[in-house]
């Protein structure tokens, strides 16, 4: 058996940016205004990974539908040293943020250089996200109905006992009806994929199955963390308007290819770290007491599938006088 030396865990080090992108997101908890506390987060998350010793790419930045300025897709990062690809979602959950909602979080995902999906014009996808011991047992080609039998039966527990994790949008009507026949529960939710899908790999989170369609950024972001996981996704482009559909047609994508894991994320030389805004499932949102701030983080890393959960209590007075971020 051969070794290597250790190497560095980059997820350390996005957390940092994760960390300060959600508390500077955290001060628009609640406060109606989604842009405003989107801008924050990417400003205090480019800053920190600027500060990172990697080259990084944004591959997954935010797009046309944030109206970002910053970390938009081709952007290079990083104070230097390995070459990296990069998705991000400052905040994840926009609306979730604005409205003091559970479920936002802030993320990251870094990965060898072009082995991240590249979904290019495509804004929505279809998604199916099980635990490692389903992982063999769902297929996005089978029915909702079909799958949730054999997950259930992987999973050793009725159907009746499963919670699947759905996004509260008008294009999952039939999904839901076919959900509820099946006998599975159902938590609706109206945004935060990512933290669906994450919710549906992780052990106790009450969740074991993600469907339905939500943003494709989201898809390979959150593919990165599930295969560090060890869980099981696959992905189906599944455009919702004329103009998606057609973009994607004329750049050569097949609509109905059903992509992998592997295929989404080709790689298990990965890093990710998750901070969470407002509270969830696996991750508790940013608190302040006494001068203080308490940040809860996750972090992976895809070559030894570690699991890292950190919880920083952060001196806001000392930050605000060395930062450049308005923490
Ligand atoms: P934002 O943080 O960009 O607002 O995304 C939130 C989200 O709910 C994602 O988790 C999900 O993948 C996507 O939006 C679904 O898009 P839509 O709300 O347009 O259906």
């Amino acid at each position: 058996m051969s070794t290597v030396p250790p190497t560095r865990n980059l997820a350390l080090d996005l957390m940092r940016a994760t960390e300060a992108a959600a508390l500077a997101a955290a001060r628009f908890v609640g406060l109606g205004n989604k842009e405003e506390g989107d801008r924050a987060a990417v400003e205090a998350m480019r800053l920190l990974l600027n500060a990172v010793p990697f080259r990084g790419r944004v591959v997954i930045g935010e797009g046309e539908k944030d109206k970002a300025p910053m970390l938009f897709n081709g952007e290079e990062v990083g104070a230097g040293g390995v070459e990296v690809d990069l998705a991000v979602d400052p905040v994840e959950g926009t609306r979730l943020l604005a409205l003091g909602r559970p479920g936002a979080i802030s993320v990251i995902a870094a990965a060898p250089r072009g082995t991240l999906f590249n979904p290019g014009p495509g804004f929505y996808a279809a998604k199916l996200v099980v635990p490692p011991e389903a992982k063999e047992a769902a297929h996005l080609s089978l029915s909702p109905r079909e799958n949730l039998k054999e997950i259930a039966r992987a999973l050793g527990k009725p159907v009746r006992e499963l919670t699947v994790f759905v996004l509260d949008k008008p294009r999952h009507q039939a999904l839901i009806e076919e959900i509820r026949l099946a006998g599975a529960r159902i938590t609706l939710q109206t945004d935060g994929d990512v933290a669906g899908a994450l919710a549906a790999v992780l052990p106790g989170t009450g969740v074991d199955v993600l469907m339905g369609t939500g943003g494709t950024p989201e898809g390979v972001i959150a593919a990165v963390a599930v295969r560090a996981l060890g869980g099981g996704m696959q992905m189906r482009l599944d455009p919702q308007s004329e103009e998606e559909r057609w973009n994607l047609v004329h750049a050569g994508y097949a609509l109905d290819k059903i992509y992998d894991l592997e295929e989404l994320c080709a790689s298990d030389d990965t890093h990710f770290a998750a901070t969470g805004i407002t509270d969830g499932p696996f991750l508790k949102g940013v608190r302040y007491e006494g001068g203080l701030a308490r940040t809860e983080s996750l972090l992976l890393r895809g070559a030894t599938r570690t699991l890292r959960r950190v919880e920083a209590w952060h001196r806001m007075e000392k930050l605000r006088a060395i930062s450049a971020v308005p923490y």
